[in-house]
């Protein structure tokens, strides 16, 4: 009996090495931690059970059947996060460059088959070159079973992707398929194929870093939400976004005791709005006022940062936030702006979680650039999100509220349960100067006659009344009690119920 207690032991303790010491070694000088040191960080301090340790792939091409390692390149198993299960795959760089073989794929369906079945979330902590090469097809067959569980998995059950290192072909498109992707900076790249094929093809000299690296997929191409410094940070980062999502689309969002009274009014928010209506302020400072413990949870922070969009709680529940931020572009709706809030309204209603949105948008970006670029089909995208949500949607619109970009952001007419204006909502079709120039155009050449023109537009439009006035606005609040009314409407709105018609699934402007 003790004989086979050691073999055991020893088995275990080889798969634990993986790709072997050398290349354990390799992976901390390059500042990475193994696939089981990120596990071990990410779960609760004990709490992983491990599947399929002893795994080996079966591929007898090019000598492969002369190099197997346990587990064959993917740790994976389920754990808790604060006590809460989830469900997890960590790639294994120092195995095969954590490239996906047949038996890999089997691994990470498994798992992926189980996260679904107890509706609990998974997370992918990525650093991986891609299908293994020695394998072909039987590694492409592979990413498709993964993938096609990624899709019916969307919607059902959060699935979240952590890139910890050099990934390349499926091991960007499974992420992409996910609801989140999280980078960790310096180390980790995203490219459909790295720096050398590119240069075989296009003749393009670029880096890993300038290919696909945290600051270009955050920043630029927005494939990622965000990025940290290091393992660490990341994987206490993703505990910490975990602890705000729901497990899965029909729980609801989890409720954590709150330190935070919702009653608790903000007299400083009275003097947020600038006299000029044209000087910026900082909407985050709204946010973190308004949520419970200032503890906001920020989504694509580095892109499109006119608008922003995050989890916050208000008396320990999720909620999602949108809002326009008037430092960035005025807050204007661009085509990115849109595509940014629309996939993350698109996530908030998927998993039941209510949305605020703080409004102040002069309208959307005119132009050749905006216009050539599909802004009218990528504003559609965030206009059709919020129209589709079913959640509890609640507007407080602080400034302005002009044009098309009044109506998309969750207005009464399109669908939101409860909106209020601060005293400061000016919503109107467009700004004073804009109007006068057209509807007073005849007197241009009057600057007394536009002077009392623009003053009359001022004082008739540009104010919340004409929209109270027909119940377009629910009520005129004050901005130091904003906290107190939002979480008085999304206790009330707690168990909305909003019927749609059955179809197959809609058809979003993609
Ligand atoms: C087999 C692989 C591998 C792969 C890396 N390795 N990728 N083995 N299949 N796909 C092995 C290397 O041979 C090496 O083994 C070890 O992993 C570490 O790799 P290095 O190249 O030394 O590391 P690094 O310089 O950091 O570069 C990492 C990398 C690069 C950027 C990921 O390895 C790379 O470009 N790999 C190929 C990527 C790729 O094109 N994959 C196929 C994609 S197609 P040794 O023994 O030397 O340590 C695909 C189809 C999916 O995935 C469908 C999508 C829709």
């Amino acid at each position: 009996m003790k004989d086979i207690l050691e073999k055991l032991d020893l088995r275990r303790r080889e798969a634990h090495l993986g790709g072997g010491q050398k290349r354990i070694d390799a992976q901390h000088a390059r500042g990475k931690l193994t696939a089981r040191e990120r596990i071990d960080l990410l779960l609760d301090r004990g709490s992983f059970e491990e599947f399929d340790m002893f795994v080996q792939h079966r591929c007898v091409d090019f000598g492969m059947q002369d190099s197997k390692v346990p587990g064959d390149g993917v740790v994976t198993g389920w754990g808790t996060v604060n006590g809460r299960t989830v469900f997890v795959f960590a790639k294994d760089f120092t195995v095969f460059g954590g490239s996906l073989s047949e038996t890999h794929a089997a691994k990470i369906n498994k798992i992926q088959d189980m996260a679904l079945k107890m509706r609990a979330p998974i997370i992918g902590l990525f650093d991986a070159g891609g299908a293994r090469i020695q394998e072909g097809v039987a590694a492409l067959g592979g990413y498709g079973e993964v993938f096609k569980r990624n899709v019916i998995a969307s919607g059902v059950i959060p699935q979240i992707s952590l890139i910890m290192g050099p990934c390349a072909g499926g091991d960007v498109y499974s992420p992409a398929m996910t609801d989140f992707i999280f980078m960790v900076r310096d180390t980790s790249y995203m490219f459909v194929t790295g720096p050398d094929v590119v240069k075989t093809v296009t003749n393009e000299t670029v880096t890993a870093e300038e290919l696909g690296g945290a600051k270009v997929h955050t920043s630029r191409s927005s494939v990622a939400d965000g990025a940290w410094d290091n393992d660490l940070e990341a994987l206490l980062q993703l505990r910490r976004l975990i602890d705000f999502l729901p497990a899965n689309n029909t729980d609801g969002v989890p409720v954590w005791e709150s330190f935070d009274v919702a009653e608790r009014v903000d007299t400083s928010l009275d003097t947020l709005i600038p006299d000029n209506p044209n000087k910026p302020y900082d909407m985050k400072e709204l946010i973190l006022k308004t949520v419970d413990e200032a503890d906001f949870f920020e989504i694509q922070e580095a892109y499109a940062r006119n608008i922003i969009t995050g989890f916050g709680r208000i008396e320990g529940r999720t909620v999602g936030i949108v809002a326009n931020q008037p430092m960035v572009l005025a807050g204007v709706l661009d085509s990115d702006a849109s595509r940014k809030a629309a996939r993350f309204v698109r996530f908030c209603d998927s998993f039941e979680i209510p949305i605020i949105s703080f409004v102040d948008v002069p309208g959307f970006l005119p132009g050749t650039a905006q216009e050539y670029g599909g802004l009218i089909k990528h504003g559609a995208k965030l206009l059709y999100a919020y129209s589709e949500a079913t959640v509890p949607l609640v507007t407080v619109i602080t400034r302005k509220a002009f044009g098309g970009a009044y109506d998309v952001m969750a207005s009464k007419h399109i669908g939101a349960d409860i909106n209020y204006a601060w005293p400061t909502a000016q919503i109107a079709v467009m700004g004073a100067k804009g109007a006068v120039e057209i509807i007073f155009r005849q007197d241009m050449n009057d600057p007394e006659k536009i002077a009392a023109s623009t003053a009359e537009y001022e004082q008739r439009f540009l104010s919340p009344f004409v929209a109270a006035e027909r119940g377009y606005i629910d009520e005129v609040i004050m901005p130091h009690s904003t906290r107190r009314r939002l979480a008085r409407a999304l206790a009330m709105l707690a168990h909305k119920q909003a019927e749609r018609p059955w179809k197959k699934h809609d058809n979003i402007p993609l």
